[in-house]
């Protein structure tokens, strides 16, 4: 049951923050990382596969999983919990969204101007030079998770083309983190959706907001969040959640 206070908060809101995780793509069929089962990281070793020391050691490896995970992307479509977000931009006079997910399907879901934390599975880069290629990859020829493929080279040095995805370890680009903390600390409302909060720095960008004054909103089935002043958690699917909310507080417009 979504708490008319809330409806309350959100339609009267100036900037609204919306930062989405794994979870938000879940009903499009792509995996996350720490569901139990289904996670990524219950199924392949993050640290042989998601980090430079991996893909030095094993590029075919590292480049063939990221290329099956961008295939899995491909084949995806937007859910209803991508269209809701982009339907809400329309309806507030300001929406920051921020996402630590390297898929695309917040962007063909309609929503712009995303902010990628966590970079882009349709960004590659040289692993050497940083150039990125002219033209996107195609469609992967199928490769299972874990399969093997060589990655293309670069045009500009001829090294070997890396993920354009933040990998352990690795900082996060610094200007899209500098926007999302600042967006965060001057929103009146942030919906965080589908993520585990626990991993940093990214996770910091909810508590930035409530500590700034902001309503903060969690959408999860499992929340991690107890109900507090200006805190809300909605325990349920984001693609059933976020489309009733908006729908309460902008159907009629
Ligand atoms: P990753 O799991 O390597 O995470 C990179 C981030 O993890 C870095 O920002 C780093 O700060 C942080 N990190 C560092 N040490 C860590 C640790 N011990 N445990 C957990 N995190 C740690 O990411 P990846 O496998 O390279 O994938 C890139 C992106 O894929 C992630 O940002 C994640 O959001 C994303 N993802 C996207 C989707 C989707 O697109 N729908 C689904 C699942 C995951
Ligand atoms: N709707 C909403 N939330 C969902 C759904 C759904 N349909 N399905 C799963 N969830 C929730 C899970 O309960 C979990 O809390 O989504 C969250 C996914 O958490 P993670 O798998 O940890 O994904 P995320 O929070 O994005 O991971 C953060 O960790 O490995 C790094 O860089 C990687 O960006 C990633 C970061």
């Amino acid at each position: 049951m979504i708490p008319a206070s809330l409806v309350d908060a959100l339609r009267s809101a100036r900037h609204v923050v919306v930062f989405t995780g794994a979870g938000v793509s879940a009903e499009s069929g792509i995996p996350t990382f720490r569901d139990s089962l289904t996670g990524l990281w219950e199924r392949f070793d993050a640290a042989s596969l998601a980090t430079p020391e991996a893909f030095q050691a094993d590029p075919p490896l590292v480049w063939g999983w990221y290329e099956w995970r961008r295939m899995k992307v491909l084949q995806a479509q937007p859910n209803p919990a991508h269209v809701a977000i982009a339907e809400l931009a329309r309806h507030v006079p300001r929406l920051t969204l921020v996402t630590q997910n390297v898929d695309d399907l917040h962007e063909r879901a309609g929503s712009t101007d995303v902010i990628h934390l966590h970079g882009s599975l349709h960004q590659p880069r040289c692993f050497s030079c940083g150039e990125r290629p002219d033209t996107p990859l195609g469609m992967p020829d199928e490769p299972e998770g874990g399969r093997r493929l060589e990655p293309p080279s670069c045009n500009a040095c001829g090294a070997k083309l890396r993920p354009g995805v933040v990998w352990f370890g690795e900082s996060l680009p610094t200007e899209a983190l500098n926007t999302a903390f600042a967006a965060a600390e001057n929103c009146d409302l942030l919906i965080s959706v589908g993520t585990s909060g626990m991993v940093y720095p990214a996770a910091e960008v909810p508590g930035l907001a409530w500590r700034a004054g902001a309503v903060v909103v969690h959408v999860n089935p499992q929340p991690n969040t107890d109900q507090s002043e200006r805190e809300f958690a909605l325990a349920g699917l984001a693609g059933e959640q976020l489309p009733q909310l908006v729908d309460l507080a902008f159907g009629d417009r």
